[in-house]
């Protein structure tokens, strides 16, 4: 008797323990949903009062990004398809901030960040711009010939991005750390793919090919 309900017992224990994230993930902040300036004060120890970022904890600059891509990466946050990886050291910051949104805060913030302006982001990695731009003809498709990006086809812009982030990201996509999974994460899934065809010499061309499309000087 005691060992046939051993399993179940466990199980149920399990079931137990899941239950009260569940439940702190469905407590978002209520009544906050038009409340734009009180959500981001969520964002600011990281990403800064502007939005400009913070290299020391891996938060990127995230002002000025479009609405749409903001609110799909908050929602992939949220539903632990981006930062739940267990090498995705930075994700796994991010993550637990996008446990608590609902959809409601996510669209809010997405609109509030991407009216945000666009900061100037300096210049840190250099690499070979004639190597990066010819590298740089494969994301031209579906990240622009300028990398101001593409709704169509879900792909960000990547001019302003800073360097270190973007060099990150690439690494993480071809570690499959993020878009590691293509039933639910097709976008992510299809960028890793590409991703996994560049070394580290080819990311840090690309990169930098990519810092060549400011338009302002590099801060510096
Ligand atoms: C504890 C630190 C922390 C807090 C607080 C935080 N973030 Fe982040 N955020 C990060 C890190 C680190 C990353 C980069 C993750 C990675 O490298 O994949 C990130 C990434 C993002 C991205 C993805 C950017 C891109 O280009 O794909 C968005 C959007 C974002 N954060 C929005 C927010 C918003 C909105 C808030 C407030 C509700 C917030 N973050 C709060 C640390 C944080
Ligand atoms: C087939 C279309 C496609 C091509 C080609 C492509 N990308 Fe992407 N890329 C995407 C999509 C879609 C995303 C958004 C993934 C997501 O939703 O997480 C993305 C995201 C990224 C990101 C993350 C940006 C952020 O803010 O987090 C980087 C960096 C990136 N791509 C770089 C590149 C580079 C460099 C190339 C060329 C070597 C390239 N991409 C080619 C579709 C593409």
């Amino acid at each position: 008797m005691i060992k046939i309900a051993t399993p179940v017992v466990l199980l149920s224990a399990l079931f137990l323990s899941m239950a009260p994230r569940a439940a702190a993930e469905a407590a978002a902040p209520r009544g906050w949903d038009d409340r734009p300036t009180e959500l981001y004060r969520l964002c600011t120890s990281c990403h800064g009062p502007d939005g400009k970022g913070m290299e020391n904890v891996g938060a990127p600059a995230i002002a000025g990004l479009p609405e749409w891509y903001i609110e799909a990466q908050l929602t992939k946050f949220n539903q632990s398809v981006r930062g739940g990886h267990v090498k995705d050291i930075n994700g796994m910051r991010m993550r637990p901030v996008g446990l608590t949104l609902s959809e409601a805060n996510r669209k809010t913030l997405a609109k509030f960040v991407s009216s945000m302006a666009r900061p100037v982001t300096p210049d840190t990695v250099k690499g070979n711009l004639a190597k990066g731009e010819n590298t740089y003809q494969v994301c031209q498709a579906c990240h622009g010939a300028k990398a101001e990006g593409m709704q169509a086809v879900n792909a960000p812009p990547l001019v302003g991005a800073n360097d270190w982030y973007l060099l990150t990201q690439l690494k993480n996509f071809k570690g499959r750390v993020r878009g590691y999974d293509p039933a639910i994460d097709p976008n992510g899934y299809a960028m890793a793919g590409i991703a996994a065809t560049l070394d580290e010499a080819a990311m840090l061309n690309v990169v930098s090919y990519i810092n060549s499309f400011k338009s302002a000087p590099a801060a510096q």
